[in-house]
């Protein structure tokens, strides 16, 4: 079984990918460590993040055991991030690994942009998690402090709506929501309630599609 999560940033669907690849038995990839992890090793290089071929040799020589990094998860490689993924030969690259992951048995959970679209299309479950910026960044805003980050709740705000708007406008494999992904708005629903409707929606789509075949 391929779940496919996709969503804008800070929306949580990376918490709930956690729980349900938990729930199902099955690996987890957060792609958006890719990403970063690649922003990271560009600005180490100092490559600059609009030079495409720079960064696609960045990625290409990127060691996936480095995703574990925590300095991965700060505001800063979050820009750069987007600022990397808007690169078609950078997400060239990185598409292969992605593929790979989710096509081995028993099948896998994947949260990013692009998974329903893009990576997976042909998942078996893909649901699209998003709520309002306002919320989405009071949760960052938690977490990144919660971790000792020194940052503002509006840095926090205007830095999801910058990466939004670059990551819908971009024009390969922009945020979008899939045609046949389920829309999850977490706006009022806590981590757990969130879990619970997440495995609703995704119980049902798995009776549907046993119905049907
Ligand atoms: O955790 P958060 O939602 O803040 O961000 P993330 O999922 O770690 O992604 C960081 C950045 O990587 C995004 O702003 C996107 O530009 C890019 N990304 C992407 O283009 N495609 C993906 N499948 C995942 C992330």
């Amino acid at each position: 079984m391929i779940v496919a999560i996709d969503g804008p940033a800070a929306s949580g669907k990376g918490t709930l990918a956690k729980r349900v690849a938990a729930h199902y038995g099955l690996p987890h990839l957060d792609t958006g460590l890719l990403y970063r992890a690649v922003a990271r090793d560009a600005l180490a290089s100092a490559i600059d993040l609009d030079d495409a071929a720079g960064a696609a040799g960045v990625a290409e020589a990127l060691e996936v055991a480095t995703l574990a990094d925590p300095d991965l998860r700060t505001a800063e490689i979050g820009e750069a991030a987007s600022r990397v993924a808007r690169h078609p030969a950078v997400r060239t690259v990185l598409l292969a690994y992605q593929r790979t992951f989710a096509s081995a048995a028993p099948g896998a959970v994947l949260d990013g942009r692009d998974i329903g679209t893009v990576i997976c299309p042909g998942a078996d479950v893909k649901l699209f998690v998003s709520a309002t910026p306002e919320v989405r960044a009071l949760r960052r805003f938690l977490e990144l402090t919660g971790r000792g980050v020194d940052i503002s709740q509006e840095a926090v705000l205007a830095d999801i709506r910058a990466r939004d708007e670059r990551d819908s406008t971009r024009g390969t494999a922009p945020l979008v929501q899939a045609k046949d992904a389920v829309l999850l708005d977490t706006s009022n629903l806590d981590i757990d309630a969130a879990f619970r409707a997440a495995l609703d929606l995704i119980e049902a789509a798995m009776s549907r599609a046993g119905r049907a075949g």
